[in-house]
């Protein structure tokens, strides 16, 4: 009996940290409001690893995106884009992952 209940209880656990972490089968990054935008200006040079291995605040973020722009060609985003963006960013990848590039 016992252990039926804890199967039940680690399935439903199980379940609940699938879709609290929902993963983008075409990027790899986490689902949530702003993948769209950083799919329109981030991962359209290279995937999303450059993003899951980095890691900051959104200060961070918006230095990688002015470096982005200053020398590797990335255009103009407007404000709105920018802050869904960032604001995906900071939340989503706060912190560096030490995974390597095969994974
Ligand atoms: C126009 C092409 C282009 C776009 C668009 C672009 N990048 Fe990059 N990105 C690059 C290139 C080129 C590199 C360097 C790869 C290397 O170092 O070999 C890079 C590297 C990176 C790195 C790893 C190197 C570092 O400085 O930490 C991160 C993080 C990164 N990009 C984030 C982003 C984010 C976030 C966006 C969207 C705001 C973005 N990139 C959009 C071209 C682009």
């Amino acid at each position: 009996m016992y252990k039926i209940k804890l199967l039940i209880i680690s399935s439903i656990l199980a379940t609940t940290a699938l879709y609290a972490n929902e993963i983008d089968p075409t990027t790899d990054l986490i689902v949530d409001s702003g993948l769209d935008q950083v799919k329109e200006n981030c991962t359209i040079c290279h995937t999303g690893r450059f993003i899951v291995v980095n890691g900051g605040d959104k200060q961070f973020w918006k230095a990688k995106m002015k470096t982005m722009q200053s020398a590797y060609g990335l255009w103009e985003i407007d404000e709105k884009s920018q802050e869904r963006m960032l604001n995906y960013l900071a939340k989503n990848y706060s912190q560096k992952v030490n995974i390597t590039l095969d994974d």
